[in-house]
């Protein structure tokens, strides 16, 4: 590789401290903006990939440019634009005509100030046999066909919903034990002021007395005292090495990005090949993710928030200086962010990198010569933890010395609960606890996969398995026969894969099917396995979890907004423009964007460079077991290696006893037994 080794001057390198506080200060005095001016999002436009390309080429490093999404309170309205920092110049600018950008933590604190002062607010909650001074508020984003017809759509608005703690000593935690169903505040961000409460009626005038408490903090409760420590021991240091932003291990390489919406980015994933730096994604995230409620209870069917493109993923990701319980080494990135002052505002280890045993990597014994060859598998692991409110959600790349990819979500934190009036056994609830239901919902994460296997020309093709029905005669053993297969089974066992190439958009929206096995692969036809004359590829595979269907109707206020959600897949033609599924303001937008409008124009996918858009939708049934905090539920996709390599990649791995002194570890084992005795 030529400059781009270079860390810390590359182009994708995220923006530091000076150049953000740099960029607003340009962006404010430049536009004019009011003292009330807010600084949404300040953040790296990463360059065009033809600038990319042209760089990694030789050519020159692309301009430093910074994406800037501003409100103005005074004027009421929000801006976009582009700040130079090599011109120090505003470069671009327009207003946001549709929709408003997403919410920001300062908001979030001044509704909960504002609602809970409300006298209107703190009557609703006494009726609930509650203390208003122990109430709390989330700002939910107010989404646009729930917004009632009195208040005007264009102010910037949340909607607020209120939950109230047991006693003074919970200090906040355990917050989200006991809702106080019907109470809706609807906030005017800009004016600080409830713009319209609601109040359907209390399902129950003792919430507290109704609800049980479930405390989940270590004080609150007896924790089980038969765990032993288990520690990761890594003498030499892990198998990684970092520069800057760029990881190298185990034949991988990989730059990480961060972003306050999308959080962690993965910027040109390839693989050492002996020498050949092979390309396999260009950039990877998870652009959007809605949580969408079933229950047709007015006080939840408004449910919808879309955690990226309302609420920021990055903004809201944990630092793990200590909230990290990975074993062993750690290596942390920090993100710089910003205030909404302008101020840059850094998040420490928000990004963790760690090495993991993942059990048996292969194995064969051969009992005629008494052989075990084994091999463990390691994986290497990137990750953030992003808290929205009541849920928290783990995102987590590994890679596998297969030269496999997972992306997964872990989802645990608190359900967003409700109180149980005249609905049980509906279906659309599901009882947790006496007088309280868990509503039906779903999880819809969406992964954006710029794939660039082995070039940026790629073909997407279904593949699925096929029954084929009993025929007469005979077996033909042309390769491929095209000819009607049902003759071809006399004997019952035939079976064969269909693999269907996707020319257009159109043909590439798709749902999973388990029954037929369905997978996809991402093939580049121009370059060919030397071993098996098939073009080189990766599979998109199903992972961990169930991926249900999104079960929202057509026409529905979270379908308008998020349409990408009713298919698994997409593909669409490469445009430097079309980064998030719900388009770029989803919050208070009428809908109609992204995935569905973009594919409209019915590109051709069929060799060209291509974007891979895949959902992962948990739907959640509730049970007691969740409660107080979800046992971490787990959702995957598999990116695998398909006629990529001529052989297994993970051959040439170690046994334990080539990379460490078993003897040694034998013993120290042995005497760790003993402890028991
Ligand atoms: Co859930």
């Amino acid at each position: 590789m030529s400059h781009t080794d270079d860390g810390s001057d590359h182009p994708l390198e995220p923006l530091a401290p000076t150049e953000i506080e740099r960029s607003w200060s340009i962006a404010t005095e430049e536009r004019g903006l009011s003292e009330d001016a807010r600084a949404i999002e300040i953040t790296l436009a990463e360059p065009p990939k033809a600038a990319l390309r042209a760089f990694e080429d030789g050519g020159p490093k692309p301009e430093r440019r910074v994406r800037i999404v501003a409100r103005d309170k005074t004027e009421g309205a929000s801006y976009e634009g582009i700040v130079s920092l090599d011109d120090e110049a505003v470069v671009e600018w327009s207003e946001i005509e549709r929709g408003q950008p997403r919410m920001i933590g300062e908001e979030f604190v001044e509704v909960e100030q504002t609602v809970t002062e409300n006298e209107e607010f703190r009557e609703a909650v006494r009726r609930r046999g509650a203390d208003p001074d122990l109430a709390i508020v989330t700002a939910w984003s107010a989404g646009y066909d729930f917004v009632p017809e009195d208040i005007d759509r264009e102010r910037r608005l949340a909607h607020g919903i209120a939950w109230v703690q047991g006693d003074a000593e919970d200090e906040g935690a355990e917050a989200y034990n006991r809702p106080l169903s019907g109470i809706h505040a609807w906030v005017d961000l800009d004016d600080r002021e409830v713009v319209k409460l609601v109040d359907t009626g209390p399902k129950t005038e003792d919430v507290v007395g109704t609800l049980r408490t479930s405390y989940y903090r270590e004080e609150k409760r007896d924790l089980r005292e038969d765990l032993e420590p288990y520690n990761v021991i890594q003498p030499e240091g892990p198998s990684w090495e970092v520069d800057g932003h760029t990881v190298e291990w185990q034949n991988w390489r990989v730059r990480v990005g961060f972003n306050h919406r999308e959080g962690l980015v993965l910027h040109d994933v390839s693989y050492d090949d002996d020498g050949d730096e092979r390309t396999i994604l260009r950039r990877a995230s998870w652009p959007e993710v809605v949580t969408a409620y079933n229950d047709p209870d007015p006080d939840h069917d408004w449910k919808a928030p879309f955690d990226v493109g309302e609420y920021g993923l990055g903004r809201l990701a944990n630092s793990l200086s200590e909230g990290c319980d990975c074993l062993g080494y750690m290596h942390y990135w920090d993100a710089a962010l910003n205030d909404a002052d302008g101020n840059a505002q850094l998040i420490p280890n928000a990004i963790c990198l760690h090495e993991e045993d993942y059990g048996l990597l292969w194995k064969h014994y051969d009992w005629r010569v008494g052989d075990h060859e084994v091999r463990r598998n390691r994986r290497l692991v990137i990750s953030f933890i992003s808290t929205i409110g009541n849920y928290d959600f783990g995102f987590y790349w590994y890679f596998y010395q297969d030269g496999s990819v997972e992306g997964e979500v872990r989802l645990t934190g608190c359900n967003a609960t409700g109180l149980l009036g005249d609905d049980r056994e509906t279906g659309y609830a599901e009882t947790i606890g006496p007088g309280h239901k868990s509503m039906l919902h779903q999880h819809v994460f969406n992964c954006r996969l710029d794939f660039e296997v082995d070039g940026p020309k790629n073909t997407v093709q279904e593949v699925n398995l096929r029954e084929v029905p009993y025929g007469p005669d005979g077996y033909d053993p042309t390769p491929h026969a095209d000819a009607d297969r049902k003759h071809l089974n006399p004997h019952g066992n035939a079976a064969y894969v269909d693999r269907t190439r996707f020319e257009r958009e159109s043909e590439a929206k798709r749902l999973t099917d388990t029954h037929a096995g369905r997978y996809w692969e991402i093939v580049n036809e121009d370059v060919r396995n030397d071993a098996t004359g098939e073009p080189v590829g990766y599979r998109l595979m199903g992972g961990d979890g169930t991926n249900t269907a999104f079960p929202m109707q057509a026409g529905s206020g979270v379908v308008k907004r998020a349409g990408f959600a009713k298919k698994h897949l997409w593909v669409t033609r490469y445009d430097d423009d079309e980064r998030y599924p719900a388009g770029e303001y989803p919050n208070q937008n009428p809908g109609g964007e992204g995935l569905p409008a973009w594919t409209e124009a019915d590109r051709s996918i069929a060799d060209e460079d291509l974007v891979v858009w895949y959902n992962l939708c948990q739907t959640h049934v509730s049970v007691p077991e969740d409660w107080p905090i979800l046992p971490a539920k787990i959702v995957s996709f598999k990116l695998q290696p398909a006629h990529f390599f001529e052989e297994n990649p993970a051959i040439d791995v170690p046994p334990e006893h080539a990379i460490k002194d078993v003897e040694k570890w034998k013993t120290e084992r042995q005497e760790s037994m003993d402890l028991d005795e």
